[in-house]
């Protein structure tokens, strides 16, 4: 064996390791960034049965083609209510879904914020009822405590709208308050901080540093370029007449400036300042005063208590709200799904929900499978063209808005809520 080899490789082991888990590390990072977040909930009308349409569609998309794992996504049977009522829900659940979707997304944005140099702690304190948000997702199963199905889809949209509208404005306050105090905090502690010329100076200096009680004298504290030190130390005596000589002293530097004493007579003190300040010798305001200086003290620590007191129980309020708020919002997107469902492929409700996570590399495979599969549902979108036609198509007041059009019931569901801005 050779022996420089194996003390140049123990010497370097560590070195060694550093790069290796820097390398695993960087690819368990990529791992994760392609793993998609983007869900596709569909539905589609009962073939002979619902399962048949369910077998369908995943022998096609699944088993066949690796495009995507598919999953039932359950919704059980709601109260349907009158034609004119679904149309109405229709637009007022799009509404209901955006608010919700922003509200889950603020949330968990301060959260991130709150965990501040813990971020990279955000991901796995986002959970939708203790669980993985996709577990949730993909388990999804309707929650009939907070949501009695027994209740019109109406009074369900608005139970949800109340109680998201109460942890959004509940957010608001309870992040005024607390971001009052961390920037509170974060002024005081600049102010312990900073250049000479304007950080504060209290604990810097010394009780013995001051001349006190005195009737005729007082202590001032100057700042003073470091090229001028030697100025400094040449000329200060001659300022003004009445300076007390070999009275000055260097209490503390930084990058740039000195601070120095110097005591002279009371009265001459202003004319000093003037004449000192001539010369780029700046003369801080400043009283020795033990009580203040303790009280400042006291002040910066009481922040700290404070911030750590309210941080443990913020945090669980955003955990826990959060969580709500992201099951909220699923319940939202199985609302959706119903009210269209029924809409486009009418009573009796026959029809089957199903989650798709596609398979990055396919999704525009996976988009024409789908379109082969459902085209004939909708005339229109056929007319289009085989492939051209489930590019977005805007179609005035039906409500869709903005978003893409497809023949079948189609909503996307991005549970990314750590980078995504979407
Ligand atoms: C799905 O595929 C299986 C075999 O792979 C077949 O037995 C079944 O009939 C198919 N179902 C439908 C609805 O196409
Ligand atoms: C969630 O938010 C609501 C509304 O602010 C609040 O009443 C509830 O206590 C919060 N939950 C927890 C566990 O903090």
């Amino acid at each position: 064996m050779n022996i420089v080899a194996l003390v140049y490789l123990l010497e370097h082991i560590e070195m060694l390791i550093t790069i290796y888990s820097c390398f695993t590390s960087l690819i368990i990072m990529m791992n994760k960034k392609r793993k998609m977040s983007e869900y596709w909930l569909i539905s589609a009308p009962g073939d002979k049965t619902c399962q048949q349409t369910w077998e369908t569609l995943n022998n096609v998309t699944s088993k066949q083609n690796s495009l995507s794992i598919n999953y039932k996504f359950h919704i059980p049977d709601l109260k349907v209510g009158t034609l004119d009522q679904l149309v109405g829900l229709s637009d007022d659940l799009g509404k209901l879904d955006s608010f919700v979707d922003q509200v889950t997304h603020k949330v968990a944005s301060y959260l991130g914020e709150v965990l501040e140099d813990q971020r990279d702690k955000l991901q796995e304190n986002l959970m939708a009822n203790n669980g993985d948000l996709a577990v949730y997702l993909t388990h999804f199963q309707w929650d009939m405590a907070k949501y009695p199905i027994k209740q019109s889809l109406r009074n369900i949209a608005d139970i949800i709208s109340k109680q998201v509208g109460q942890i959004d404005a509940d957010l608001k306050t309870k992040s005024s308050v607390y971001n009052n105090l961390k920037s509170s905090l974060q002024n005081m502690e600049k102010k312990q901080t900073g250049s000479l010329l304007t950080r504060n100076l209290a604990d810097l200096v010394r009780k013995e540093h001051f001349i006190q009680d005195s009737e005729y004298l007082t202590t001032l504290l100057v700042v003073v370029p470091k090229s001028g030190f030697s100025d400094w130390n040449q000329n200060y005596e001659k300022l003004t007449d009445m300076i007390v000589p070999r009275s000055s002293q260097l209490v503390s530097q930084d990058n740039d400036y000195g601070l120095f004493t110097v005591t002279l007579f009371k009265k001459v003190a202003e004319e000093f300042k003037h004449h000192a300040r001539e010369k780029k010798f700046i003369v801080r305001e400043f009283t020795y005063n033990e009580v203040e200086l303790a009280a400042g003290k006291n002040e910066i620590s009481k922040l700290v208590t404070d911030k750590k007191k309210q941080f443990g129980p913020l945090v669980r309020w955003l955990k826990v709200n959060f969580s709500e708020c992201f099951c909220a919002w699923i319940h939202v997107k199985a609302l959706r799904v119903f009210v269209e469902s029924v809409l486009r492929y009418g009573l009796p409700v026959n029809f089957q929900a199903m989650l798709l996570h596609p398979n990055k590399k396919n999704t525009k495979r996976l988009r024409d499978v789908l379109h082969q599969l459902y085209g004939h549902l909708d005339s229109s979108a056929q007319q289009g063209g085989a492939s051209g036609a489930h590019d977005s198509v805007d179609i005035p007041g039906l409500g869709f808005g903005q978003a893409e059009y497809f023949p079948y019931v189609y909503y996307k569901i991005n549970i990314d809520m750590v980078d995504s801005k979407a």
